[in-house]
């Protein structure tokens, strides 16, 4: 066993476990995003960073950093909070989050994560990338301009449904999720039709057709459900 303090308690854990998978055991929360239980963790949100104290206060995610002997981890503190309502607030600024007209509105993460944190205001300019909405699937839309980039969707049509449908394009500040590397969705030749990766999204980006906002309450869980009936290797 790996023996670690997380927020002062001191904790025990299996070697190979991260940060993110001990605190949630011990009961201390985490904020995460682009982390979801059952696929494998990316790193890319930076909401769930946390202190380690012994390491010269060095900050790294927890849900991709794994436990180490000794380690004492600040998991709760007011610079973390601050941290990750800037973050947060940069993903807010990136593209189009305006809640009141979002069909995700009161079943959306990156809400949560602001009523959580206490956004109040994002005081750097937004973007607005007006990317195209692509409406062409006859069961699901998809609304980049609604995407944070988390690739959930990306994780869950790769690991968990094996059809590799979603994928990253372009780079830095271009950057989208597409279909088949280039859309539009209704043509893919590899989509199953599966409503995985709309179960993963944890915002308004990917959502069911035909259904009003308050239909919109998605089961990102369904994903851990699989894998955990699932043998491992
Ligand atoms: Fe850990 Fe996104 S939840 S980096």
């Amino acid at each position: 066993m790996i023996h670690l303090e997380i927020d002062g308690r001191e904790v025990t854990a299996r070697p190979g476990q991260t940060i993110l998978e001990v605190a949630e055991e011990a009961g201390v929360r985490i904020p995460t995003l682009c982390y979801l239980s059952g696929l494998s963790p990316r790193g890319s949100c930076r909401i769930c960073l946390v202190e380690v104290a012994n390491w010269n206060g060095k900050l790294v995610p927890a849900c991709a950093t794994p436990v180490q002997e000794g380690m004492r981890v600040v998991a709760t503190s007011p610079r973390l909070t601050e941290l990750r309502r800037r973050v947060l607030e940069l993903l807010f600024a990136e593209r189009n989050h305006i809640c009141a007209i979002c069909v995700s509105n009161g079943h959306c993460e990156l809400q949560d994560l602001a009523c959580e944190l206490g956004l109040e205001a994002v005081r750097v300019p937004y973007r607005f990338p007006g990317l195209t909405l692509d409406a062409s699937h006859g069961k699901f839309v998809y609304d980049p301009n609604r995407c944070v980039l988390c690739g959930r969707c990306v994780r869950a049509c790769s690991e968990v449904e094996g059809a590799m449908t979603w994928g990253f394009s372009g780079r830095g500040i271009h950057t989208t999720v597409e279909p088949d590397l280039g859309g539009p969705w209704g043509s893919s030749e590899t989509c199953t039709e599966c409503g995985k990766c709309v179960q993963a999204c944890p915002v308004g980006a990917l959502v069911e057709r035909g259904k009003a906002t308050a239909e919109q309450e998605k089961e990102p869980q369904l994903l851990a459900q699989i894998t955990e009936r699932r043998p491992r290797a």
